[in-house]
């Protein structure tokens, strides 16, 4: 039996008015160029969308992962977008193109890439999700809540077929070569949350049930690694297959009903809440943001991608959003403190290395003496 892949292919390249979304000519080239693929037999379908300012490829094939084909129509499809937001003055216009030619990947090259190969079942629900202003590591908190926590997902205590538990493949994306750990819940699930809880650095690449089902994929690129210095958030996409053994649609979403705080959002140097949401507000605006995140769902039917809806564009979600807006106005009162702003450490602009060395000479002992006065007691003072 032929297996489907299914590649959601994601880069920044371009937006308007600002960081704030995909202009819709971007849209119809990247839609032109995937339908070329489709007749030159190089995916089967596609959808082509959105997630704030990130162009978002979903692909469909039977290629297999990482195909060279179909990566070079993704990086094809993206450098005509960036030729004419170029030509256009889009605003950041190739900013995720990090490399001048096509090597057979896109990993490494600037965009983000999930996928997941699988026999089809009888039905194939699946879910695409697609964040923007945010960190892959975004995803460890909803994705453990999906898989591991019977407080979420009620199928893992109720469902025989979910009763064994999943295994989280876990990257260390702070390593120069891909590192990966392979760990199972519920058997070691307080040393996953050991190494999830560092969002920063242990990213959740699949997730696969107890038996080897594959369930979740998850793309782990970090531009910033990539680049070597700031180049925009990673802006992560989520692939998850659901029903039939495996959590339900219904409990998929309901892991993301508490906005969690990310790290990203202005200049990916604050934390704030992932506030889920509808395509119609699938652009970042309020000081860039809050970072957000769209669902959208399909059936997978013989290669073919039947939908999407709109997961997040219903009422449900009408209380996390306001939440997370309430998050929002308090976090941003605190202005340029911690821990709204990041740790310097992993900020994704800062000043603070050049404040320091303008400064450097006039960090000296000090002695308080009476009357307010200070008196400079270090050796180069004597
Ligand atoms: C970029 C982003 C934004 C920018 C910010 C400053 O993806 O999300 O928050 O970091 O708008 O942009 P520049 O430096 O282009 O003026
Ligand atoms: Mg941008
Ligand atoms: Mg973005």
């Amino acid at each position: 039996m032929v297996e489907t892949t299914i590649s959601v292919i994601k880069a920044d390249i371009g937006s308007l008015a600002g960081h704030v979304v995909v202009p819709d000519f971007i849209l119809d080239i990247a839609r032109k160029s995937l339908k070329e693929g489709v007749e030159k037999k190089i995916i089967n379908d596609f959808h082509v969308t959105n997630a704030g300012d990130d162009l978002e490829l979903i692909m469909t094939h039977f290629k297999g992962e990482n195909n060279e084909e179909v990566h070079k129509l993704a990086w094809d499809t993206f450098m005509k977008g960036t030729e004419k937001a170029r030509e256009m003055k889009i605003y950041a216009a190739g900013q995720d193109i990090l490399a001048d030619t096509f090597s057979g990947n896109v990993k490494g090259m600037g965009p983000g890439s999930a996928e997941m190969t699988f026999e089809e079942r009888k039905s194939e629900p699946i879910a695409v999700f697609m964040a923007d202003k945010t960190e892959p590591g975004a995803y460890n908190f909803p994705l453990f809540r999906m898989y591991a926590d019977p407080f979420n997902t009620a199928g893992l205590v109720i469902d025989p077929n979910l009763h064994d538990g999943f295994r989280f493949v876990i990257q260390d994306i702070k390593t120069d070569i891909p590192s990966f750990i392979e760990m199972k819940c519920p058997e070691e699930s307080y040393d996953v949350l050991a190494l999830l809880g560092s969002t920063g650095r242990y990213t959740i690449k699949k997730v696969y049930r107890a038996d080897g089902m594959v369930t979740a994929s998850v793309s782990t690129d970090k531009l910033h690694n990539i680049a070597g210095k700031y180049v925009g958030k990673d802006d992560p996409v989520a692939i998850i297959r659901a029903h039939s053994g495996l959590p339900a649609m219904g409990e998929v979403l309901e892991a993301f009903t508490l906005p969690h705080l990310v790290s990203g959002w202005m200049r990916g140097s604050h934390i704030g809440p992932l506030m889920p949401v509808g395509l119609k507000d699938s652009r970042c605006t309020r000081f860039d943001g809050p970072p957000r995140v769209i669902g959208l769902g399909f059936q997978v039917s013989n290669g073919m991608l039947i939908g999407p809806i709109d997961m997040f564009e219903d009422v449900a979600f009408d209380i996390t959003r306001q939440r997370a807006m309430e998050i929002v106005d308090y976090l941003r009162r605190h202005g340029p403190f911690m821990p709204h702003r990041l740790h310097d450490q992993d900020m994704e602009y800062t000043t603070l290395p050049d404040v320091l060395v303008k400064y450097e000479k006039r960090f000296v002992d000090y002695e308080v003496v009476p009357k307010g006065k200070v008196k400079d007691t270090s050796d180069s003072a004597k």
